[in-house]
C-alpha cells in the first residue's frame, strides 16, 4: 500500500476561475502583498484586508470545483494506503468537489479567527472590521489566513506524513513559497517518488523525479486513474 501526500496550489483552482497569485493578471499584479497578506498590513488597513478575503469569499462562492477536484476526491475514496491532501488553497473546492479531510495550510476564507482567543468559527459571507468574537466578545475578528511572517498550519503533522510517504505530488504551484516549497526536498529525501503536476515548470522543477505539464483538469484525473488502475 502506497502512503501518498499530495501538495495543491493555486493552479488546480484556476480552471474553476479562481484567480491564482503569480500567474499574468493574478492577484499579486494588482495587490500589493504587504498590504493585503502581512499582519502589518492588517494593523494598517483592517478594512483594505477584510474586503479583500470578503471579494476572495464571494468568488470562490461563485465558482464550483472541476475535474481535478473531483479525481482527488475519488483517491482519497478509493486509495487503499494512506492519503494526506494538504492544500495552501483558502478556498474550499477540495471540500465541494467530495474531498474529506483536507488540510488547509494556509487557512481557510470561511474561518474566521479572534485575534485576541484565537478561537474559530464559520465566517460570513461579508466580514467587518471589528465583529465580535463569539468567544470572549473582543471587537477582534481577522480572517483565518496565514499571512507572510505568520506560521502555516499543523506542520507537525505534515512532516510527519512526508517522512512516511512513499509518493509525494504538487499540483499547480509555483514553489515559490516556504515551507510548501520544500516538501519535495524533505519527500524524497526520506525516499518518496516525487511528481510536479503544472501548467508550467516552478521554481523547484529540478527537484522533482518525475514531471508532468498540462492544465490540471486533464492531467489530474488521467494521474488518478493510473494510481487506482482504471
Ligand atoms: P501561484 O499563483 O504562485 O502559482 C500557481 C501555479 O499554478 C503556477 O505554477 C501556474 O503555472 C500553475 N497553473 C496555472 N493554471 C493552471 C492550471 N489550469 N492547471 C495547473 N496548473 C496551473 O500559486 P501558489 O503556488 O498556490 O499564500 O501560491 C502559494 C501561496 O502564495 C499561496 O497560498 C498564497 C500566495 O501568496 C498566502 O497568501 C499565504
Amino acid at each position: 500500500m502506497t502512503n501518498i501526500v499530495i501538495l495543491t496550489g493555486a493552479g488546480i483552482s484556476a480552471e474553476s476561475g479562481i484567480s491564482t497569485f503569480r500567474d499574468e493578471g493574478g492577484l499579486w499584479a494588482n495587490h500589493r502583498i504587504e498590504d493585503v497578506a502581512t499582519p502589518e498590513g492588517f494593523e494598517r488597513d483592517p478594512k483594505l484586508v477584510v474586503d479583500f478575503y470578503n471579494e476572495r469569499r464571494a468568488q470562490a462562492a461563485t465558482s464550483a470545483p472541476n475535474p481535478a477536484h473531483d479525481a482527488l476526491a475519488r483517491l482519497e475514496a478509493e486509495h487503499k494506503g494512506d492519503l494526506l491532501l494538504v492544500t495552501q488553497n483558502v478556498d474550499d473546492l477540495h471540500e465541494r468537489g467530495g474531498s474529506n479531510h483536507v488540510l488547509h495550510m494556509h487557512g481557510a476564507l470561511n474561518s474566521a479567527l479572534c485575534a485576541s482567543c484565537e478561537h474559530r468559527w464559520p465566517a460570513p459571507m461579508k466580514m467587518a472590521v471589528g465583529d465580535a468574537c463569539p468567544n470572549c466578545a473582543a471587537p477582534m475578528a481577522r480572517p483565518d489566513i496565514v499571512w507572510f511572517g505568520e506560521m502555516p498550519y499543523q506542520m507537525d503533522r505534515i512532516e510527519r506524513a512526508l517522512a512516511q510517504a512513499d509518493l509525494f505530488v504538487a499540483i499547480g504551484t509555483s514553489g515559490n513559497v516556504y515551507p510548501a516549497a520544500g516538501f519535495v526536498q524533505m519527500a524524497a529525501h526520506y525516499g518518496a517518488h516525487t511528481i510536479e503536476l503544472n501548467l508550467e515548470p516552478s521554481a523547484v522543477v529540478s527537484q522533482f523525479a518525475e514531471t508532468r505539464f498540462g492544465k490540471a483538469g486533464e492531467t489530474v484525473p488521467a494521474w488518478v486513474a493510473e494510481v487506482l488502475e482504471i
